[in-house]
């Protein structure tokens, strides 16, 4: 018997993938509700899916591969039609907290390349703010993070490095390490912090997807989805 929260998140992939057609240039996001997208597809379009790929992680394309879905590396002129991606947080202004999987920069990067970006999630992702359910996570160079982790914590974050597996400081793609960031309350102006913490030396990407989104896809576990979209497009 799966978890009501899969079921939830295998719906919303199944509608997503409803704005998929034969030969798209897709950009594969991270974590379990990007790995149900990718069963999804699998399912529906067959080996090899038609599609051409860039993951957003090297889970994400060791999946994919396993699939059926071929993956190639990002090219200089790359441009995606779509991207396909979840959430760990969900506004209805369609801000997003993202990164729970580690894969933040490589998500909003490809992201920033992408026409139109689908976020799917399960209800339980939904917030008035952002920070209120979950931390925000900061990709920050390994050298630079005691540091930053002290003036964050000063200026009220409650700070956490994040572990890894091994219960060392959990590793990026990139080679870089993360601080989760918990803020007092949930944040009014989260453009404006994923701005201000964009511009401190050391820190490489946050996890605070604004106006990126242009639909957010939400699955039920009874299977049903509704949808959010952004109104200018
Ligand atoms: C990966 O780095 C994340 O941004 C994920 O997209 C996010 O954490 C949602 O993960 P789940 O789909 O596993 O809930």
């Amino acid at each position: 018997m799966e978890a009501p929260q899969t079921l939830a998140k295998r719906a919303a992939a199944a509608r997503a993938i409803d704005e998929l057609s034969p030969g798209r240039r897709v950009a594969l996001g991270t974590g379990s509700t990007a790995a149900e997208v990718l069963r999804a597809i699998a399912g529906r379009f067959g080996r090899p899916a038609p599609f051409d790929c860039v993951a957003s992680s090297r889970a994400t394309e060791e999946l994919a591969r396993s699939l059926g879905i071929p993956v190639r590396p990002l090219k200089p002129d790359d441009r995606f039609d779509l991207m396909l991606d979840g959430a760990d947080e969900v506004t209805a202004s369609l801000d997003l907290t993202k990164g729970g999987g580690g894969a933040l920069f490589r998500e909003k990067f490809l992201a920033r390349l992408s026409r139109r970006v689908v976020i799917l999630v399960d209800e339980s992702k939904l917030v008035r703010h952002l920070g209120e359910s979950h931390a925000i996570p900061v990709e920050v160079v390994p050298f630079a993070r005691p540091v930053l982790a002290h003036r964050w914590a000063e200026d009220g974050w409650k700070v956490t490095a994040r572990p890894g597996p091994d219960g060392r400081p959990f590793v990026t793609d990139n080679g870089n390490e993360i601080l989760d960031l918990r803020p007092p309350q949930g944040l009014e102006e989260p453009a404006e912090v994923d701005r201000a913490l964009g511009r401190i030396e050391g820190v490489v990407e946050t996890g605070l997807f604004c106006g990126i989104a242009d639909r957010v896809v939400i699955g039920h576990p009874d299977g049903t989805t509704d949808e959010l979209r952004r109104p200018d497009r």
